[in-house]
């Protein structure tokens, strides 16, 4: 099934089984074969990558595991992290298109409800001087899985009781995400930010984070331009990069 979008998802291939779509995605950039918005899909994904050198496992069959090449030329290096907002508010209009009303944004781009994850973002960027040139963004979505190796692990049919079309959600996550990135195109990278926040995980709550090994209470107040996460410690703002703090849930 084509989603109805002007080119998110017009190119498509359909692998039955891949190592990883942000891979075979990449192989495709290398052989000039994509366009902007050419789509890589899979209904087995055999070693899937997610961040931090991190492992992502989906059944096959069950859930959405694609990327999507994009050519966001317009950002300059130091705004790409509108790239992951503008992607991490497509995947949760999804969600809450789908019944998922509580779903949020755990920073830097992973999907939760309430304390578990439903679906994370890996996106690859290769740069050109100054603006970015390629991006590789390979979304993970949890949709009809129902057991987990993990008790951390949820899924859209866990959490609302049906089962989903599977071919249906994935045109309609490729017409909100082109959506979102067609906002990030003409600019509106303050909306983005704003709505961003909005539906950010912990936003501005006091709570625990492991920083230097240890455990410290603090407020997220917001992302710095770099991406960095802002958080209020004994009323002194620090900021930290995605490996310098860890949530505790
Ligand atoms: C994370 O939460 O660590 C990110 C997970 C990203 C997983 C997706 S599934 C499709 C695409 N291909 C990959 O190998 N990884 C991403």
């Amino acid at each position: 099934m084509l989603p109805n979008t002007l080119f998110m998802g017009q190119q498509l291939y359909h692998l039955p089984v891949c190592e990883s779509t942000n891979s075979e995605a990449q192989q495709l950039l290398i052989k000039n074969k994509a366009t902007e918005g050419c789509t890589v899909v899979t209904s087995d994904q055999t070693k899937g990558r997610g961040q931090r050198g991190n492992t992502w496992e989906a059944e096959p069959g069950k859930n959405i595991t694609l990327s999507v090449i994009l050519s966001p030329v317009f950002l300059a290096v130091r705004q790409q992290f509108y790239l992951n907002m503008a992607v991490s508010l497509a995947v949760l209009d999804l969600l809450r298109e789908y019944g998922a009303t509580d779903a949020r944004v755990k920073w830097p781009n992973d999907l939760y409800v309430k304390d578990k994850k439903v679906g994370g973002i890996l996106i690859e960027n290769t740069i050109n001087s100054h603006t970015l040139q390629h991006s590789i963004v390979g979304i993970g979505l949890n949709v009809n899985q129902l057991n987990f190796g993990i008790s951390t692990a949820t899924s859209l049919a866990a959490l609302t009781g049906s089962e989903i079309n599977l071919e249906q959600i994935t045109a309609r996550l490729l017409e909100l995400l082109e959506k979102r990135y067609l906002e990030l195109r003409n600019g509106k990278l303050a909306k983005l930010k704003y709505e961003y926040l909005q539906v950010l995980y912990r936003y501005q709550e006091e709570h625990l984070f492991v920083v230097n090994g240890k455990r410290v209470s603090g407020s997220i107040i917001g992302v710095d331009e770099d991406g960095k996460l802002g958080v209020n410690i004994d009323n002194e703002l620090h900021f930290f990069d995605f490996k310098e703090i860890a949530y505790i849930i």
